[in-house]
């Protein structure tokens, strides 16, 4: 599941119009980026949220006959391929989310489309540098937990203030129990220096907890008021994954990522190499 409703308002006024999850990281839109590391991680079927006007990132991951005749015609080989593979990823299957009412609200929109099953939920926020992918490293946790996993990863104490907090319970190596987590406390009251990032691993528990809770402050249902009421049922784990989560959701985040992926990739690296020479 990937809830792709929100207003982006941290990317004004780029996303005016059109949605960041659009916005391109090297040759490719954020919600491909996503997609490639869904699949990659073993999804066969993408559940999308969205919000009237977001149409295009499901159309992105579909076929388009039109446009694949098209370069057929004119033979240009390279670009249908690329076509191709950006449509035929896996099964796409869109819920829609009325208002944004937050990522809880966004979550439990699916759940018609996710039904009785344990799924996989990653917000396109953060590109997973990481191998195997962050979304895998949380299911073969699951595979060996059989609970619901949340990604973890350290910060700086004074840093945590960002950041949804675990705290832990009992830890095996990278693995650690959950007792709570708590939405961006302040440094002096956070529990731990473990941070909740947007990949998940959600059983279809998650579904009548979102139900239960309360809208917070701005009438936004929080994920992580529903993940601590499945805590007073059942066992929930993170896991601190290897590798790292790259931000594409803010202006600087995104252009620090297209610049470091850039630097090392096959073909765009020459174009880096020439402002640092100073010849752009
Ligand atoms: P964010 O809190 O980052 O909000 O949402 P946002 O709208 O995407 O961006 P900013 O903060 O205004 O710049 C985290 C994730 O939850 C989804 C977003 O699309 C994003 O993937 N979301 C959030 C929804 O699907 N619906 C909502 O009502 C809120």
């Amino acid at each position: 599941m990937i809830p792709a409703a929100g207003l982006g308002t941290r990317f004004l006024p780029a996303t005016k119009e059109l949605p960041k999850e659009l916005l391109p990281v090297l040759d490719r839109p954020v919600i491909q980026w996503a997609a490639e590391e869904a699949v990659a991680s073993g999804a066969d079927e993408i559940v999308l949220v969205l919000a009237e006007g977001k149409e295009a990132l499901a159309a992105h991951l579909r076929p388009d006959p039109a446009l694949e005749r098209l370069l057929e015609e004119r033979g240009k080989t390279a670009e249908l391929e690329a076509v191709r593979r950006a449509g035929n990823l896996c099964r796409i299957t869109v819920a829609r989310q009325a208002s944004p009412r937050g990522l809880g609200d966004a979550v439990l929109c699916a759940a018609g489309a996710v039904g009785d099953r344990t799924f996989l939920c990653m917000l396109p926020d953060d590109l997973s540098l990481a191998e195997p992918p962050v979304l895998r490293q949380l299911w073969d946790a699951h595979e060996r937990l059989g609970t619901p996993i949340l990604a973890l990863m350290r910060v700086p104490s004074d840093q945590i203030s960002r950041y949804g907090c675990a705290e832990i319970a009992e830890s095996r190596g990278k693995l650690h129990r959950v007792s709570g987590v708590v939405e961006k406390p302040p440094a002096a009251e956070a529990k731990s220096d473990l941070a909740v990032m947007g990949r998940y691993v959600l059983t279809p528990a998650i579904f009548p907890a979102l139900r239960e809770t309360a809208p917070g402050a701005l009438g936004e249902i929080q994920l992580t008021d529903a993940i601590g009421r499945l805590l007073a049922t059942g066992e929930v784990w993170g896991v601190e994954f290897e590798g790292e989560l790259l931000d594409v959701g803010t202006p600087a985040g995104w252009l620090a990522t297209n610049m470091r992926l850039g630097r090392g990739h096959p073909e765009f690296q020459s174009a880096f190499a020439s402002i640092d020479a100073g010849d752009a």
